[in-house]
């Protein structure tokens, strides 16, 4: 029987058993299926893994060779295969770790020197010494998307409560709407504008950088001041007119989506100050030190990816929901949409054969409180099982707002609580005697009952710090890596988005009148009509 087929087995013997039995069955339950790390903590009790499905599942890791991949990763191996490159931005947080060779190379002496030269630009802005035409920065807008994008604007808005440097906004869509909304408040003379991209050619970012220039010059800027770039192609952000040395590099062992670690990570450093930036690369490289050392059963990374694989490759469950208790960590969600689906969003696994199972699932979220408010009632009611991650925070950052913060704890817990528990026809018929009787009081109650029985986990931590994010972040990125691994995918390159870059190429001169639309299929032919025919184009 192969190891997938002993899960199979393993969850069809399962068949309806009751996560309440298991915690009947084992007083030890929660802390047996529980792990821990720093200050971080990851149950996953509330799901059908028992022993048996986790010894299954820990064997899939061994099968798949984890331990030479991970090392094969953290020591700069060529694991991302299809384009012959290490992947390493483990080395972007590596600040007590010894030398990383590439090549017969060590990175390290080159993240150092240009985390320092981030260091002091990040002063310089901060503290007023390096002035806009107008003065002190007031402003930064970051330019990228994507990953060059969603890191940092994710981890801004996180650590909100350490900005303590210059305002800082985000322009990501090639939709001119969003430039021209961002721009409109600030000062064209006193704002710092970062051109992120690991290319220097992504259409969107490039369109975006020349109308912020035009944008600054026009109104009285100084572009060789206020430009700076993050990138890999230093020949471009030369050709585009940006002073090398307000450019920061990066190699191509860095991929776009697990970028902010480094240089994409600018602004952010901008905002929170170098010190609180050297936490949060800390608390990466805390998880790092874990996801290296620690056995497969008390591995977070490892049990997180392994409750996805049982959830998602064995039960069949086709998305995944990622519910922050925690306002400030609202586009969490989407940045894991990127990390999560563009690494393991995969049909050919690393040998170019078609996968023979599911790659990675559907992930998707909001906040809590919110979520509940909006799609949570299909969480409880709904036909399609879907496991939810929650996150929460011992502590808020407001003190005097503390009630606030228990009643959002309390939320978060009665969700995984109540998805577990549900409610029978009994209970629900209790709730509402008295009001129906007879055939309405039946139909009422079915309506009131929870099937109950769902899974879920929680991601418990003291406090959302920089040290804690860096944290997060890391066990995340390590859990793409090791469902990567365990599927046999390259978590590390991202061909399923070519096509549509490669169309809209083509496009560009068919919408703008320039070429017929002939060559193109009935749909796309008659969508193109219709924007001309609205003065569009
Ligand atoms: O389109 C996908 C992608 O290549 C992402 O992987 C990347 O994060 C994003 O585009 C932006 O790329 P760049 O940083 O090169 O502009």
């Amino acid at each position: 029987m192969s190891k997938w087929d002993k899960l199979k087995a393993i969850r069809a013997q399962a068949g309806e058993r009751h996560i309440l039995d298991l915690f009947k069955a084992d007083g030890d339950r929660a802390e047996a299926f529980s792990t821990t790390t720093g200050d971080l903590r990851f149950d996953y009790s509330k799901t059908q893994i028992d022993a048996a499905a986790r010894a299954a599942l820990i064997d899939l890791c061994d099968a798949a060779g984890l331990a030479d991949r991970r090392e094969a990763m953290f020591s700069g191996g060529t694991i991302n295969e299809t384009e012959g490159r290490a992947v390493l931005h483990t080395a972007l947080r590596n600040l007590d770790g010894g030398p990383v060779m590439v090549d017969g190379q060590d990175v390290m002496p080159g993240v150092l020197d240009t985390l320092a030269r981030m260091r002091s630009f990040a002063e310089a802005v901060r503290g007023g010494e390096k002035p806009a035409a107008g003065g002190a920065f007031t402003d930064v807008v970051n330019i990228g998307i994507g990953g060059s994008d969603l890191g940092p604007a994710m981890a801004v808005l996180a650590l909100a409560p350490y900005h303590d440097g210059p305002r800082c906004h985000f322009v990501s869509n090639v939709d001119g709407a969003h430039i021209a909304d961002t721009l409109a408040g600030l000062d064209p003379k006193t704002t710092l504008v970062i051109v992120a991209s690991k290319t220097f050619t992504t259409i969107e970012t490039m369109t975006n950088a020349r109308t912020a220039k035009a944008w600054l010059t026009e109104g009285g800027g100084d572009a060789a001041a206020q430009f700076a770039a993050l990138s890999t192609a230093g020949d471009k952000t030369a050709a585009f007119g940006i002073d090398p040395a307000h450019v920061f590099g990066f190699e191509d062992w860095v991929g776009g989506r697990y970028s902010m670690w480094g240089p994409i990570g600018l602004s952010l450093m901008l905002a929170i100050g170098p010190k609180a930036f050297d936490a949060f690369l800390r608390g990466g490289q805390a998880m790092d030190q874990h996801f290296r050392s620690a056995a497969w059963h008390e591995n977070m990374p490892v049990l997180l990816a392994l409750t996805g694989i049982w959830h998602h490759q064995v039960c069949g469950y086709a998305t995944r929901a990622v519910l922050p208790y925690d306002q400030r960590l609202s586009r969490l969600p989407a940045y894991f949409q990127q990390l999560e689906m563009e690494s393991n969003g995969k049909s050919v696994s690393m040998d170019g054969a078609v996968l023979d199972g599911p790659s990675g699932p559907v992930v998707w979220g909001e906040p809590g409180t919110n979520g509940q408010h909006a799609f949570y009632q299909l969480i409880h009611q709904g036909t399609a099982v879907i496991p939810c991650e929650f996150m929460v925070a011992a502590t808020g950052h407001e003190p005097e707002l503390a009630h606030h913060h228990r009643l959002l704890v309390a939320n978060c817990l009665a969700q995984s609580e109540a998805l577990m528990r549900g409610r029978s026809l009994e209970e629900a018929r209790a709730k509402v005697a008295g009001k129906f009787e007879g055939a309405e009081l039946e139909r009422q109650a079915r309506h009131r009952v929870f099937p109950g029985n769902r899974p879920s986990v929680t991601l418990a931590y003291p406090q959302l710090t920089p040290f804690v994010l860096g944290q997060i972040i890391a066990l995340y990125e390590h859990r793409v890596f090791v469902e990567g691994v365990i599927l046999g995918i390259n978590s590390y390159d991202q061909w399923g988005v070519e096509l549509g870059k490669e169309l809209a190429t083509s496009l560009g001169p068919i919408v703008d009148g320039s070429e017929s639309a002939a060559s193109k299929d009935g749909s796309t032919a008659a969508l193109v009509a219709f924007v001309h025919r609205h003065g569009g184009g």
